[in-house]
């Protein structure tokens, strides 16, 4: 079986990322992206490596199984990384249904479509396929000030997004203990970097800096998240499907816990070092806003089972990541252009 990559929401923000991170670090592979284009999905986030060659797109609903499962059988894929879906938590909270249609469902018909495909390949690459699920650390629900989930921690999701997200690792478990399906899941902190859209915190604050806006910050500013760069949860997600034990699941973070507050400080910090405003800082664009209902306050991750099985390690030091995405930001005027042309104006969601 040759290393065909099946990447499902390649075209959003970490799907497309790992699509750019797959051809850079695994010269033999090849990437079949299966994407609906939401608002969220973006061709302009592949450009230059969709040639019909190394890098394939396919326009498709994963609420379609046939269509899933005639992509698979016509690609053939070894790998089947499955990151379609709603993910903006402030969405889920005015829309829910489109979080259990796409999330749960859509995560039902790709392990069924997935399961057909499994069955009819030969006992080899049965034993090579694997799906990996990629989910989020929000499904764990929120912590105090001491502790960190780990991969046993109770699920207790808060959000609609969460559960929805919850609820498709429980069906992705169900199919490997039920069925054999050869999954791998990983639950991830936050990410920032390239290619995000700016209704996520990062670009949002970077673009309405640079035009002069307000930087709304939610409640008091200081729930914190475990931030980590979109490229190490690339890698991790590599090698999770390489070397990871079918059956698991693998916690991804960097033990870099960060207030909203502080993730905007060095925003502004970072902007007012290369583009400074012409007069004061870019902080005093700062305004806090009504916090979102339901909130979680902390989230942590314990990525150490990752680290010790399988030898991963974030490589990115948080000021790096930041220095690389505000200049990538800076660098690509013409494609947040584009990305802010749409139907979505950085208005508020989610009250
Ligand atoms: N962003 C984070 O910080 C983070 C952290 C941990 C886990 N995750 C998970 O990683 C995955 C990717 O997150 P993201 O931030 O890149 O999301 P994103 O919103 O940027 O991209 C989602 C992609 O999925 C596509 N999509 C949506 N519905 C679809 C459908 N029905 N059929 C086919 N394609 C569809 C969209 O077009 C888009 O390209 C999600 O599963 C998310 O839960 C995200």
């Amino acid at each position: 079986m040759s290393d065909v990559f099946f990447v499902t929401g390649g075209a959003g923000f970490i799907g497309s990322n790992l699509v750019h991170h797959i051809l850079e670090t695994r010269p033999d592979a090849r990437v079949v992206v299966y994407d609906a284009l939401t608002y969220a999905g973006n061709l302009d986030n592949l450009e230059g490596v969709i040639d019909g060659k190394r890098c394939t797109f396919v326009e498709g609903d994963i609420c379609n199984r046939a269509r899933v499962l005639e992509t698979l059988e016509l690609e053939r894929p070894r790998y089947v990384f499955h990151l379609a879906a709603e993910s903006h938590v402030d969405r889920s909270i005015d829309g829910p249904g489109a979080f259990v249609q796409t999330n749960i469902v859509g995560t039902f018909e790709m392990l069924e479509a997935s399961r057909a495909f499994a069955a009819n390949l030969s006992n080899d690459d049965r034993g090579a396929f694997r799906f990996i699920h990629v989910s989020t650390d929000e499904v764990y629900g929120s912590l105090g000030t001491e502790g960190l989930f780990s991969e046993t921690t109770p699920y207790a999701p808060n959000s609609p997004y969460a559960a929805s997200k919850a609820s498709s690792d429980h069906l992705t478990r169900a199919y490997h203990h039920t069925y054999g399906l050869p999954t791998v899941t990983t639950n991830c902190s936050n990410n920032y970097g390239p290619y995000q859209f700016p209704e996520k915190l990062i670009p949002l604050c970077l673009l309405n800096a640079l035009e002069g806006k307000r930087l709304p910050v939610y409640g008091d500013g200081r729930n914190v998240r475990d931030w980590l760069f979109v490229g190490d949860h690339c890698e991790a997600l590599l090698v999770a499907a390489e070397r990871g034990t079918v059956g698991e699941t693998y916690n991804i973070g960097s033990n870099n816990e960060r207030t909203t507050l502080e993730m905007v400080h060095a925003i502004c910090d970072e902007l007012d070092s290369i583009r400074p405003r012409a007069s004061g800082s870019y902080r005093d664009q700062i305004a806090f806003v009504t916090d979102r209902p339901g909130h979680d306050r902390r989230y942590a991750i314990d990525a150490t089972k990752l680290e010790r099985e399988l030898g991963w390690r974030a490589r990115t030091p948080f000021v790096q990541g930041m220095q690389t995405t505000v200049a990538w930001y800076l660098a690509h005027a013409d494609w947040c252009e584009r990305i802010s042309n749409g139907v979505y104006r950085r208005e508020r969601l989610g009250l």
